[in-house]
């Protein structure tokens, strides 16, 4: 799995064979500036952008091949060992809505699979968009997987590049939805005034201010009001759509203003969708933000805010392993969808297979 964020791939070996989840191996390669400064390009319409998305599929196959080496390196495991890799590629754009109705991941699934000789399921997301769908979320059926407990009405919230829920509630059909930025604008604005990737534990936001006008301006707009379901990733939430809104701010003080903003987004989404849920476990690389974690306990302040650990997965391992679980559904046909989430007219099975 790479995410929004662009940080890197999150590599896990999961073991199905005794019907539960089991995390085998695990292994995070982060991706070099140069690699992440193509990607983020081709967030936006650029000259040549047909050759340089194909020459950066190909790169990207080699990084996730490197990364899948990893993870079989102590020759434990061998690669016909492996039943397939699920491969969510690497999104450049996103775009749900109507006229459009396209999404695209990059990663050359083929070359993939002929540097690891294992079977590659990729291209999940294109199947839902064709049956109506938003494409995404799609991990709220994994969620179900692996955390659904008859006792509780449980939201598990994701906070990478982008925050998705998801509500488990065992009297209900799932349910969840993109609920806004999660680390895409902490970590753009962060970059572009400290030069590191991300905010450690959202120290540099303590030391700011959060700017009411600022916070009422970006919720403002049309996604934050609109009913699920529904989708969004760079193209909406992105570092040129945070700058029109700024006048001469500090640095900081917008910092504080943007997990307010994920914080204020996550907590309205579930109080205003899942009112009556009781347990909130949060995962993704945002659950490592402690002053975001912080805001978020106090504004969820009667509900239990916990993190996946807690269940069994610790937080950086769930996005990546719900892909696993996803290349798992494919392979033995059964739906990776819940049309319910995002839209889709039916269950249906998704991905593309490149057999080793
Ligand atoms: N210690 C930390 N303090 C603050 N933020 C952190 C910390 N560790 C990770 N993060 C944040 O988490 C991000 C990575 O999270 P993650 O990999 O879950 O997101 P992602 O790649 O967008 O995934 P996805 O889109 O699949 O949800 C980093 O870019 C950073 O913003
Ligand atoms: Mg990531």
């Amino acid at each position: 799995m790479s995410g929004t964020s662009l940080d890197g791939v999150d590599a896990v070996l999961v073991d199905f064979r005794s019907d539960g989840i089991s995390l085998a191996k695990t292994f995070f390669l982060p991706y070099d500036d140069a690699l992440k400064s193509k990607l983020l390009a081709l967030n936006h319409p650029e000259y040549d952008e047909l050759n340089t998305a194909a020459v950066v599929s190909n790169r990207l196959a080699h990084v996730y091949a490197a990364a899948i080496k990893e993870l079989l390196k102590d020759n434990a495991v061998s690669p016909h060992e492996i039943t397939a890799i699920g491969c969510h590629g690497q999104t450049i754009r996103h775009c749900p809505e109507i006229e459009k109705k396209y999404t695209i991941q990059l990663v050359n699934a083929a070359l993939l699979a002929e540097l690891t000789c294992i079977s590659v399921v990729s291209d999940f997301r294109s199947r839902d968009l064709a049956a109506g769908g938003q494409g995404a979320p799609l991990v709220p059926a994994f969620h179900r997987a692996a955390f659904m407990d008859s006792s509780y009405r449980r939201v598990i919230v994701n906070i990478g590049g982008i925050a998705n829920l998801t509500y488990l509630d065992p009297s209900a059909e799932v349910s969840g939805f993109d609920c806004g930025p999660g680390n895409i604008l902490l970590d753009a604005w962060c970059q572009r005034h400290t030069g590191k990737h991300f905010d450690n534990n959202g120290d540099w936001a303590a030391t700011g201010n959060i700017i009411p006008s600022l916070l009422d301006k970006l919720l403002s707009i049309d996604f934050f009001s609109s009913p699920p379901p529904k989708s969004t990733g760079r193209d909406l939430f992105n570092y040129k759509w945070l700058e029109s809104h700024l006048r001469n701010e500090l640095p900081e003080d917008v910092q504080a203003t943007l997990i307010q903003l994920s914080t204020v987004s996550i907590s309205q989404a579930i109080q205003t969708y899942y009112p009556n849920a009781n347990e909130i476990y949060l995962c993704g690389g945002g659950a490592r933000n402690l002053h975001l974690v912080h805001h978020l306990k106090k504004s969820l302040s009667g509900m239990k805010v916990a993190l996946t650990d807690e269940l069994g997965i610790p937080v950086d391992w769930v996005e990546a392993s719900a892909f696993a679980w996803l290349a798992r559904q494919t392979i033995l046909r059964n739906p990776g969808n819940i049309p319910a989430v995002t839209g889709a007219l039916g269950e249906r099975i998704l991905g593309a297979v490149y057999s080793a």
